[in-house]
């Protein structure tokens, strides 16, 4: 496939024009500041954190946002950025980390503290700047770093303190340099909002015109002009990301479209049928639905091994598009429910961060030989904006407030060989455990809930003869980006309601327990 990133970048420059760069230092929350300012309508892109001056000027961002990271200033190895950057008259705030090495470039003294700060904290506001401008003079934020500013040259104000951190926030006297010992873009900074909205709007003189109608308008425009009077072909897998490409293709192409759902027998309940109410009823689009859940039953018999298991699915979901794919004979293009994240994580984009760490499953898919140029509409834009995006196109919340799901389906759920029989217990009993979940209105409080049918059989009693019978375990997580995760305190009579009615209703079934592990070091799937 040729990915040709130059014709895959849709927001156009007029959309852009006026955007805020966040170096990345290998913060946790990187993806996170920008996902903020974003969220304050000015468009915010993740780079290198050594992209060079020069390059910089270049691309001219309103702004600069040096994000935190893991390591000391003081440090021999620590990640450093180009020096020139706090002399080109765009305005800097450093977070955390960024502030540290903002000062220690500028002349200021970083230290290791003895009483680190870590967590929540109070935080007077000093002095009268435009970066706190209209919040009250003790705020609350949070901290989580050992290291702090220990002094600032003459040419730095401090702007605010907390107990254990005396430059909780700064201001160079005569660049427009800023930084913050604390983290405004997590959730425990409650009014972290506000002071990213001053610096952005008030210090970078940002417009608030990032806008996903606009979006939407630019990426229609764009996609015609690629297409010309070709055809696109879409995967559909019943996932958020695939279903708003689809929209969006649908409404810049209408006819020119065609979906391909593989029904691989490993979905969950009812989710093939909702795919087809709209895809095929109300977006008329040319879907083919494969209906290969034997051959993918086939492929896992006797498989328990889930790395193998992966595999297996992976080449016969392969099989399965491609020879779909070639009865489609005047296809060019095939299109890619890609995300921003995506296409940082894998270091896929000249000026982005070098890839992290993270095999991910949600990069690769489909092999490189597939003769089609590659469409990827989404690539610019966090998961929160596909799914507001969704719903400007007229998908249903259903769909467009799903809970994740891996494509390898309820296999990676069903531990143990995979039949057709286990997988129909585990999809009622996952179908039990949603529906209980959005009865108590907890879908969208929770990130990703589910069940999983584990190998293991234990002994109970059922009015007066003894079973012996398979165990599901329930997971709920709560998660900003599924990197890291923590167990759901669902209440326990939700709990209890869950339990009862699977062990009920689910023949084969029971024992119910909960999974109370975190990410990490536990995984969200269970393979
Ligand atoms: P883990 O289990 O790695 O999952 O903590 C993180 C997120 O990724 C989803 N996931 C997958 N998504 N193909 C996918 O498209 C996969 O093979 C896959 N495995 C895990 C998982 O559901 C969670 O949201």
């Amino acid at each position: 496939m040729v990915a040709d990133s130059q014709a895959n970048t849709l927001v156009s420059e007029s959309l852009a024009s006026q955007k805020v760069l966040v170096l990345d230092f290998g913060s946790q929350y990187a993806q996170l500041i920008a996902r903020r300012v974003r969220e304050l309508h000015v468009y915010c892109e993740i780079v290198r954190h050594d992209l060079s001056a020069e390059r910089i000027r270049e691309i001219a961002p309103m702004g600069l946002i040096l994000s935190g990271g893991p390591a000391s200033v003081y440090s021999d190895r620590s990640p450093r950025c180009d020096p020139e950057l706090f002399r080109l008259g765009i305005p800097v705030l450093g977070i955390c980390y960024g502030m540290q090495l903002a000062c220690e470039t500028l002349g200021g003294k970083v230290q290791s503290v003895a009483a680190r700060e870590y967590g929540r904290a109070d935080c007077e506001i000093l002095a009268d700047d435009v970066l706190f401008e209209g919040l009250p003079n003790v705020i609350e934020v949070w901290m989580s770093h050992g290291d702090q500013v220990a002094h600032v040259s003459a040419e730095f104000v401090p702007l605010a303190k907390t107990p254990t951190c005396p430059v909780a926030a700064v201001k160079h006297l005569n660049l427009p340099v800023y930084g913050l010992q604390f983290h405004p873009e997590v959730t425990h900074t409650p009014l972290g909002r506000e002071v990213l909205a001053n610096f952005v709007r008030k210090i970078c003189g940002c417009r608030a015109n990032w806008r996903l109608s606009d979006f939407a308008d630019h990426a229609v425009e764009q996609i015609r002009q690629r297409v010309g009077d070709g055809r696109v072909i879409c995967g559909l897998s019943g996932g958020v990301d695939s279903a708003v490409t689809a929209a969006l293709l649908y409404r810049a192409l209408g006819s020119q479209l065609s979906c391909i759902l593989v029904d691989n027998g490993l979905l969950r309940q009812d989710e093939a049928a909702a795919v087809v109410r709209e895809f095929s009823d109300h977006f008329r689009t040319d879907l083919h639905v494969v209906n290969a859940e034997q051959r993918f039953l086939d492929a896992l018999a006797g498989v328990t091994e889930p790395q193998e298991k992966r595999r297996r699915i992976g080449h016969c979901f392969i099989d399965c598009f491609a020879e779909e794919a070639a009865k489609i004979e005047d296809a060019q293009f095939l299109a890619q429910g890609t995300l921003y994240p995506d296409v940082i994580e894998s270091g896929a984009s000249p000026d982005g961060p070098a890839a992290t760490i993270k095999l991910h499953h949600n990069v690769g898919g489909l092999p490189e030989n597939l003769s089609f140029k590659l469409i990827e509409p989404l690539r610019d834009l966090f998961k929160d904006e596909v799914r507001r995006l969704g719903l400007q196109l007229g998908l249903p919340e259903d769909i467009v407030w799903r809970h994740p799901f891996p494509g390898p389906g309820l296999a990676v759920r069903c531990l143990g060989e995979v039949t057709k029989e286990r997988l129909e217990r585990l999809r009622l009993a996952d179908f039990i455990t949603v529906e209980e979940i959005r009865k108590a209105g907890l879908y969208r409080q929770t990130s990703q809930v589910f069940a999983v049918l584990l190998p293991v059989q234990s002994v109970g009693v059922m009015g007066d003869s003894r079973t012996y019978a398979d165990t599901v375990a329930v997971r709920a997580i709560n998660t900003e980006d599924f990197m890291t995760a923590d167990w759901s305190r669902l209440p326990y009579d939700v709990l209890a309601r869950i339990s009862t009615r699977i062990i009920n209703e689910v023949a084969g079934v029971n024992r119910v327990v909960y999974d109370i592990s975190s990410k990490p070091p536990a995984t969200i799937e269970w393979e």
